[in-house]
């Protein structure tokens, strides 16, 4: 269909940062009781990488950042506005994302960071995309960063061999024309809180709290909820999935990726999957796995590009973006 020409918000360029260390299944087996063979069948995991001293949410997001401007042609002090979405900020505040300004030697601009665990990054670009077309800022940094190691509980198997750390970054630059973000819709349902959530918090327990997962639980309504929000975005944008170069899933599991493609009827070889090498790493996921698509040159300009994610609260989402 013919997509009318309009002020959008453009991709203009897409970056990642990882630990250094990296974690293999086998290792995770030395401390836990499980085994390489339980990770990859039931979720496709073989590696994750693991934040060390010095490495911290706003470091990585940093670092994915500095990327994304490079890749989009623009200096830090042309950013207008600074969307961070984490669960695991640096600090209670000030936010991850004043850190990230300061980091980089953005002058003044909007930074704050936005909280929707694992949509969070969804939730930030579509916060940051009604900004540019309400004209509240040309040029905005999307970040997707988060350290949940320093939030698992290491002794319980279920979750612990789950997550990763990690960041993604994206540039949105103001455009008129007909590439951008086509459409986004967020949801959320907050009685399901007890499934995904962080025992802890400033204001109840005063500490930080390790995760809870009821993991069965939250795979069979992210497998409807992902392929509900799909149909729903690419409705939305006036798009069939026929249409649908890439799809950029959250990767949490392998399997309700899988799942969730079958239900829309996409083929797997238009699905990005980077589970194996990353595990979940909540908001950072989808620009991480977006930007090793771009760089290994599976996604090009004019592509249409669908990104999605579901996460804790329950939260989830998508967005249709013509590359
Ligand atoms: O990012 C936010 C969204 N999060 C997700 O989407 C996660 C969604 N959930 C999942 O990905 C899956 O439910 C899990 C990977 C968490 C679990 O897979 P499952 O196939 O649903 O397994 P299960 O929880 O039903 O557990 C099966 C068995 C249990 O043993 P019994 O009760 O059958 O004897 C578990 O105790 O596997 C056991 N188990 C493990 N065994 C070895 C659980 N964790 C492990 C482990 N190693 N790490």
């Amino acid at each position: 269909m013919t997509i009318e020409v309009a002020r959008r918000a453009v991709i203009g360029g897409v970056g990642s940062a990882l630990p250094k260390r990296r974690v293999d299944n086998a290792e995770l087996a030395a401390q836990v009781d499980t085994t390489d063979e339980w990770i990859v069948e039931r979720t496709g995991i073989r590696t994750r990488y693991i934040a060390g001293d010095g490495e911290t949410t706003a470091t990585l997001a940093t670092e994915a950042s500095r990327k994304a401007l490079e890749q989009a042609g623009l200096e830090p002090g042309e950013i207008d506005l600074i969307v961070l979405a984490t669960a695991t900020p640096d600090q209670t505040f000030p936010s991850s994302a004043t850190r990230v300004q300061a980091m980089l030697g953005v002058g003044d601009c909007i930074a704050f960071d936005v909280h929707a665990v694992c949509t969070g990054f969804l939730y930030a670009l579509s916060v940051a995309d009604a900004m540019l077309r309400a004209g509240n800022a040309d040029t905005a940094l999307v970040i997707g960063a988060e350290t949940f190691s320093r939030i698992l509980d290491w002794e319980d198997r279920t979750t612990c061999v789950l997550f990763g750390d990690g960041a993604g970054a994206v540039v949105l630059k103001a455009e008129e024309g007909t590439r951008g973000i086509l459409a986004t819709r967020l949801h959320a349902d907050g009685r399901h809180s007890d499934m995904l959530y962080v025992d802890g918090g400033p204001s109840t327990t005063g500490t930080v709290g390790k995760l809870r997962m009821k993991g069965r639980e939250v795979f069979r309504h992210a497998v409807v909820n992902l392929a509900d929000v799909l149909t729903e975005v690419l409705g939305v944008a006036g798009l069939t999935a026929d249409e649908v170069d890439w799809v950029v899933p959250h990767q949490a599991n392998a399997r309700i990726i899988d799942a969730t493609a079958r239900k829309l009827g996409l083929s797997s070889d238009r699905v990005v999957l980077t589970v194996d090498q990353h595990a979940n790493t909540s908001a950072a996921s989808v620009p991480l796995a977006l930007d090793v698509a771009v760089k290994d040159g599976r996604i090009k300009q004019g592509d249409l590009v669908v990104l999605e994610a579901m996460g804790g609260g329950f939260t989830w989402g998508a967005a249709a973006v013509r590359f």
